[in-house]
């Protein structure tokens, strides 16, 4: 082998390596069910209780006395259920003079309150054209209304009750009458509103909200269904947003599967149910040539009020972390610059919302919520909405619907814009309810968002981890914690000594950059060449990292892993000292950097070193640990080409079944990222194995796993190299080096080792060992073949490369498909390849040792 030897760096943290960290993925279940302690449901006018589709049973409002004091008539009028869209339709309530429901609370706080007007045909009035004020103690719900021509109503008021005691009145106008089919008072959660928001014109924080009272004017499931009020545990109707959508410009929709969406925590299903984040409206070609356009919603509201814009989303479009930044405007108004949900919600599919106080006296109807891409170049031109909640503020006479207060008092501002209630009428036959409710009242003092706005940088990697929680401190009781308490660290290094190796320090010295700081090329004692790598203080993140890199590497030693010579902790210093490994990243060996191109059968060995190094981790430490990280940067090449994983600042140990659900840190590098890891946020080695069908696919194709300078279908690797393998043509896109040498059945067998690598879920695909197995099975296949042809230029191999033994029945091959590997290396003893002389570290690691026992 001719290898021209290459300097290069130990340990690559790429800019693309991805360091964001989920808030507690589905930590303690979150309640999404609510049981409220006042729940009355009338059926006014009814002769006895009647109980919906969806369970709920209205009782009638005929035992007077609890619940009615009138000083007029009261009329029931009702027609046979068959012509009504719900039962409780069937008969309503009519007042020719003012009446009173009364209710007693048993609890202050949130209350919905819902009125359903369906104008009952009866011979003696007209409720179509009945007018009629009605009033919540001193709140006005609706001022001289009218149902004119539509066909029904249900108006939804959110109201902090303070007293006991409230009452419902309904007056009719003179001459007039005033009338009501059902009326709902229920209590809503705590949580429902925040006491402050963001104010929009003037921007500032305002507070004080849970003292305002509310009308649901527009509440939207973008890109999505209606979806009921039995769908909702707080019986709410999500409606369709496509009839405010504003036409012309391209937006589609885009929906996941419920169950996909999670909420930080302190979120709530409460807030918004699952249904609701699943879907979007998105831009409809996220990446055409000129993607600077806004998705943008009209809203008809009257304009006198000020309102409450709640904004739900949900990043369930970007295929990685932080690849989706957006702009959102509110009339026309800067509401949130460059929105990135991956670092507000540390995930993808992860609930968000923000509250916005439009005061629109100072926009004009109709109100307008925009999305759009950021005038940047970074990330995907995308833009998403996932719900849309408009809610009316009472105005200063303590009035929802006009100008005139309770005492006849009259607003300030008697400018009228446009009033139009159609939003929330729309919602025809949807209005079933506040289905089964179970689990207790459950109190959520603080408001997630707020917490959501930290840096994810700083999130501790380790909760739970008591060594590390800890150590915060000081050096020195993080000396103790870390280092007295482990083994195998190897040697220590005085600050001055490695200062020398690495000649004070040389920017020239440098051979990787990353997050935790700077890899040095350094020489020790007599000439040894090592690499250190010297954490940056500053960076709590990098700290973080080494921490992990110390107590993983610690614990593990094998061939097939870059070795830790040892450390050094003096004046507040965080450097390890690496074996330096002189033939750099497998990557560079493959593209880029025009070194000489590697054989088939080196291509299969590294990937075979590669792959007992990720085994052993997974299966041959104490427990089972995730590299997280495996890309072509973190396979690192020897004076050999023997290839051993770096990097294992991101790794984890893998959850035990029992803390599946514990809260991890969604890491890993575009390109290389397990798709479901990212749907389910749940690590497992699966993960890695994923990752390592990518490098597979890198090293056949000799191409990045992502390139964005490709065409659109070929910029994911993974993507395009499984279409061409499925049409049986994958030999038209592998490295043109390899076309003709590469044996057939050798690069079949490797490329269906790749492609269940990367089966869509993880129980699907194989273990490091099968994977393992059928590697060393395409380096015989192609190693008989050499053989064969005479070309062989190494040595000869015996038993293995007996064609007698290479080419096994296509069943006795299937069967050992599944057999787990294991030889001697893959001991679970890590003594047996620990062995670390002080000063010659790299050195027994220097001489090329065939693969398999060969
Ligand atoms: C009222 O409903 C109950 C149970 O649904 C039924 O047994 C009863 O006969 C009904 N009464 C009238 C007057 O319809
Ligand atoms: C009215 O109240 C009485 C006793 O309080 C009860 O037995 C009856 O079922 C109630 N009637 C209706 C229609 O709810
Ligand atoms: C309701 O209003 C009262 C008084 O303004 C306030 O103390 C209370 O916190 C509010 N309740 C909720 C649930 O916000
Ligand atoms: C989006 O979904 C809604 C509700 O399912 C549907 O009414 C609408 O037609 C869909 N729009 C497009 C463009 O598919
Ligand atoms: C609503 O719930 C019903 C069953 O309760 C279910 O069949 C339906 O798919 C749900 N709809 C949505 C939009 O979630
Ligand atoms: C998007 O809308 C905002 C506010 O209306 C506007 O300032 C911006 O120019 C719009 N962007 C594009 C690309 O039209
Ligand atoms: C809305 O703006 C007007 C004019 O600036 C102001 O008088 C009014 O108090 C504002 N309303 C709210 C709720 O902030
Ligand atoms: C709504 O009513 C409350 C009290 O009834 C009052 O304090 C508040 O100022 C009103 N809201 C506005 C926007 O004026
Ligand atoms: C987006 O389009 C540009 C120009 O057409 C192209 O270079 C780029 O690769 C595309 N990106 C994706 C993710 O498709």
């Amino acid at each position: 082998m001719d290898i021209v030897v290459v300097l290069f760096c130990l340990i690559l943290t790429g800019p693309t390596t991805l360091l964001v960290t989920a808030v507690s993925t589905g930590a303690p279940a979150k309640s999404d069910s609510f049981t409220p302690q006042d729940n009355y449901l009338l059926d006014c006018g009814a002769t006895n209780q009647t109980t919906l589709p969806d369970k709920r049973v209205f009782l009638s409002d005929q035992n007077s006395t609890k619940f009615l004091s009138y000083s007029g008539r009261d009329i029931q009028v009702s027609v046979p259920s068959a012509d009504v869209p719900l039962p409780i339709y069937r008969s309503a309530k009519v007042f020719v003079s003012d009446a009173t429901y009364s209710f007693h609370m048993a609890r202050p706080g949130w209350h919905w309150v819902r009125l359903h007007f369906y104008p009952v045909n009866n011979n003696e009035f007209n409720l179509q054209h009945s007018k009629f004020t009605v009033t919540l103690d001193t709140l006005v719900l609706l001022h001289e209304f009218s149902i004119n021509d539509a066909k029904w109503f249900v108006k939804e008021y959110l109201v902090n009750v303070t007293t006991e005691r409230f009452s419902l009145k309904f007056s009719p106008v003179k001459g007039s009458s005033a009338f009501i089919n059902a009326i709902e008072v229920v209590s809503a959660p705590d949580i429902l509103i925040a006491d402050s928001g963001s104010a929009l014109f003037p921007v500032a924080q305002q507070s004080g909200l849970s003292k305002y009272s509310y009308e649901t004017v527009y509440r939207l499931n973008c890109g999505g269904p209606v979806i009921s009020s039995q769908n909702d545990t707080l019986g709410r109707t999500w409606g369709s947003d496509g009839s405010f959508l504003k036409p012309g410009l391209a937006a589609k929709n885009v929906s996941v599967a419920p169950n996909i969406v999670s909420y930080p925590d302190g979120g709530s299903p409460l807030i918004a149910p699952p249904s609701v984040y699943a879907s979007a409206i998105e831009m409809e070609n996220a990446n055409v040539t000129t993607p600077n356009f806004n998705v943008t919603w009209n809203l008809d509201i009257d304009s006198s009020f000020t309102y409450l814009v709640r904004l739900h989303f949900c990043d369930i479009v970007s295929k990685s972390l932080n690849d989706l930044y957006f702009n959102v405007y509110i009339g026309g108004k800067m509401a949130i610059s460059g929105l990135d949900l991956s670092t507000e919600t540390g995930g993808l599919a992860m609930a968000y919302y923000k509250d916005f106080i439009v005061n629109t006296s100072m926009v004009s109807p109709p109100l307008t919520v925009q999305v759009g891409p950021m005038n940047e170049n970074t990330g995907m031109k995308n833009a998403i909405l996932n719900g849309l909640e408009v809610l009316k503020i009472n105005n200063s006479v303590n009035s929802l619907d006009g100008e005139f207060g309770v005492d006849g008092k009259t607003a300030s501002n008697p400018t009228r814009g446009t009033v139009a209630a159609v939003g929330f009428a729309m919602m025809f036959g949807a209005f079933v309810g506040l289905g089964a409710m179970a689990v207790k009242w459950r109190k959520r003092p603080q408001d997630w968002r707020k917490r959501n706005s930290f840096s994810s940088w700083l999130l501790p990697l380790h909760a739970g981890d008591s060594s590390f929680m800890s150590s915060k401190t000081s050096l020195g009781s993080r000396k103790s914690n870390f280092y007295s308490s482990t083994t195998g660290l190897g040697r220590y290094f005085s600050f001055a000594e490695l200062q020398e190796a690495t000649k004070n320090w040389d920017p020239n010295a440098v051979i990787g950059v990353g997050g935790f700081g700077n890899v040095y090329i350094g020489e020790i004692d007599d000439g040894t060449q090592v690499a250190v790598k010297r954490g940056n203080p500053q960076s709590e993140q990098g700290i973080n990292e080494f921490q992990t890199e110390i107590q993983m590497l610690s614990k593990l030693r094998h061939r097939h892993l870059v070795s830790l010579i040892g450390y050094c902790d003096e004046n507040s210093e965080m450097i390890l000292v690496y074996e330096f490994m002189s033939n750099g990243p497998l990557r560079d060996h493959l593209y880029g950097k025009n070194l000489p191109s590697l054989s088939w059968k080196q291509r299969l060995e590294i990937c075979i070193g590669a792959a007992r190094g990720l085994h052993y981790l997974h299966t041959g430490a104490a427990q089972g640990i995730i590299h997280r990280d495996v890309k072509t940067t973190n396979i690192l090449l020897d004076d050999n080409f023997i290839a051993k994983m770096a990097d294992f600042g991101l790794s984890k140990d893998a959850p035990t079944t029992e803390q599946t659900h514990v809260s991890t840190a969604v890491k890993g590098s575009f390109g290389y990222l397990d798709p479901e890891y990212f749907r389910k946020q749940q690590l497992t080695d699966k993960s890695d194995v994923y990752s390592f069908g990518v490098v597979l696919l890198e090293v056949l194709c000799a191409r990045p796993a992502l390139n964005p300078a490709l065409p659109r279908e070929q910029v994911n690797l993974a993507e395009w190299a499984m279409q061409w393998k499925r049409k049986g043509l994958l030999d038209k896109i592998i490295d043109p080096i390899l076309a003709g040498v590469i044996n057939p059945e050798s690069m079949k067998k490797f490329a269906e080792a790749a492609e269940k690598c990367l089966a869509e879920y993880g129980v699907d695909r194989p273990t490091m060992g099968d994977v393992l197995w059928n590697l060393e099975y395409a380096l015989q296949l192609q190693e008989a073949s050499s053989q064969g042809k005479a070309e062989d230029e190494n040595k000869v191999f015996a038993a293995a490369a007996s064609p007698a033994t290479v080419t096994p029945a296509p069943a006795a091959a299937s069967t050992s498909d599944n057999r787990p590997i294991s030889s001697p290396e893959e001991s679970k003893n890590p003594a047996e390849v620990q062995v670390i002389d002080e000063h010659s570290g790299t050195a027994m690691f220097a001489q090329f040792a065939a693969l398999n026992g060969r």
